[in-house]
């Protein structure tokens, strides 16, 4: 058995890393809707690897005898138009 407190942190970066995936996931998106297919892949694998991180540790905790507690993955909150700037200046 874990520390309870190293247990709950883990955790807690299960979501962290969820969310990770999901801004990256929204970064695709974006990129996919601008017609920049290599902006939208990279963005995709990022996402998938921060999927495989979360997976990681939630079956570390798994693996130590410890339940896991899904929580909400918040929505991506970040101004997508931002990233477009370097393009622009380069085009
Ligand atoms: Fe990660």
């Amino acid at each position: 058995m874990l520390d309870k407190k190293v247990a709950n942190l883990i955790n807690e970066q299960v979501n962290k890393e969820l969310y990770s995936a999901y801004l990256y996931l929204d970064f695709s998106i974006f990129y996919e809707a601008q017609g920049l297919d290599g902006f939208a892949n990279w963005y995709m694998i990022q996402a998938q690897e921060e999927r495989d991180h979360a997976m990681l540790f939630l079956k570390y905790l798994q693996n130590n005898g410890e339940s896991v507690t899904l929580d909400a993955v918040a929505k991506p909150d970040k101004k997508l138009n931002v990233l477009m700037d370097p393009i622009k200046v380069r085009i």
